[in-house]
């Protein structure tokens, strides 16, 4: 039996959200709130009791969700009615828990998006033995004044003052004698464990686990959700650039075969001024069109002697470090590799790495054929395209 408990309040109405429906039901980018905070309670890492104090009216549905989140941990968790007020959810969700739970947590279910650690954060400070509360709070970041009215009394040093969230952990006899007590004044727990005496220490907050309480807090939870799975909209301030760069070469069975940097034994080579490894020459091309740098024949001439025999190497971090002149840096490359041989399906991984060791960016490597259709179908020569995003430093 765990000896530890959370009870997440999700019985409200959520009447400042004003889309007639409770609260917890609403989704944040595609998944209701209540499910977003069960599954961060389900994540943690000991076994922990779950109340889940649901509307009174929507008790069914209620009940379906926690099974479909909980799935065989169903049996942690408990659904209740909810009652009229905060506190009075409050009480219904600690009245069914079992007196061996020590430390309860008592969380909003509209703070969906709270971290876990917040949650270990709490456990651990009641935890500590000297029977306290403890609220996770954050310094108070605007001027805060005193009005009466719309006429400024004074204003209040916020050096003193913190914002308190949710979850707020207690031990759980202290805390239902607290509740047994109470005026209905507190707004939250820690208010009416302070308020039957207790003492309440704070641990620090995290700004993510703000409350939905408008719709502009929706939004600001979805806008997180969005950013947590990486879905980064382009930062306006960063200059991002695409390039493209396609190279060709025909086949010519004296010379060795290197492609994409790698030598493939066996294989006819391509023949060219270097060493005729269209992958490499695409990505330089890319690069440098990224860059509006012109492109590989113009910067590592043909004629030029230096670059005869050259291996793709020097042309892809020679194209860098033209970028890098400029202000800029690869971010990505991509290249297709057209034609019936060598097969580098084998040794994509190998061709990815060496190609972005020079590029200093990941590469991605895929192949295909024509279907025996042209030059690249008749096995004549190879061709290769590539695209590279690149940003400014
Ligand atoms: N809550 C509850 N029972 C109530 C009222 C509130 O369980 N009778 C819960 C809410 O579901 C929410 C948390 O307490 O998770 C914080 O309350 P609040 O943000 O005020 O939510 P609502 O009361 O639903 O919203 P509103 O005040 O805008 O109606
Ligand atoms: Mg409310």
């Amino acid at each position: 039996m765990a000896a530890r408990a959370v009870v997440v309040v999700a019985a409200g109405s959520g009447t400042r959200l004003g889309l007639g429906t409770a609260k917890a039901f609403v989704p944040v980018a595609g998944e209701r709130m209540l499910v977003r905070a069960l599954r961060t309670v389900l994540s943690l890492a000991e076994p922990t009791l779950v109340v889940v104090v649901a509307p009174a009216d929507r008790m069914d549905e209620g009940r379906t969700l926690v099974a479909e989140v909980a799935g065989a941990a169903s049996e942690y968790i408990t659904v209740v009615p909810g009652g009229a007020d905060r506190h009075a959810s409050v009480q219904a969700g600690l009245a069914v828990l079992p007196d061996s739970v020590a430390t309860v947590l008592v969380h909003d279910a509209a703070r969906c998006l709270t971290p876990a650690s917040q949650f270990e954060r709490v456990f651990a400070a009641v935890g500590s033995g000297d029977s306290v509360g403890v609220v996770p709070a954050l310094p108070v970041t605007d001027t805060v004044k005193r009005v009466a009215g719309d006429v400024v009394v004074e204003t209040v040093d916020r050096s003193a003052l913190v914002g308190v969230q949710t979850p707020q952990g207690f031990p759980l006899a202290a805390l239902r004698r607290a509740y047994a007590v109470a005026e209905r004044a507190a707004t939250d727990d820690a208010g009416v464990f302070q308020a039957a005496g207790g003492v309440v220490r704070t641990v620090p907050g995290d700004a993510d686990a703000f409350k939905v309480t408008t719709r502009w807090d929706l939004g600001r939870a979805e806008a997180v959700v969005a950013e947590r799975a990486g879905v980064r909209s382009v930062d306006p301030r960063v200059d991002v650039r695409v390039g493209l760069g396609v190279d060709v070469h025909a086949f010519d069975p004296d010379v060795p075969c290197r492609v994409g940097m790698l030598d493939f034994p066996g294989e006819p080579g391509l023949s060219g001024h270097s060493d005729g490894d269209a992958v490499a020459h695409a990505v330089c091309d890319a690069l440098l069109s990224a860059g509006g740098l012109g492109d590989i024949g113009g910067r590592f001439g043909t004629s030029d002697p230096r670059f005869a025999g050259a291996s793709g190497d020097v042309f892809v971090r020679g194209a860098v470090e033209l970028l890098r002149d400029a202000g800029l840096e690869p971010v990505r490359v991509t290249v297709q590799v057209i034609g019936n041989r060598p097969r580098i399906g084998a040794r994509r991984d190998e061709m990815q790495d060496a190609l972005a060791a020079a590029v200093g960016a990941p590469v991605a490597v895929s192949g295909t054929t024509t279907d025996g259709l042209g030059f690249t179908g008749r096995g004549e020569g190879l061709t290769a395209i590539a695209t590279a995003l690149v940003r400014s430093r």
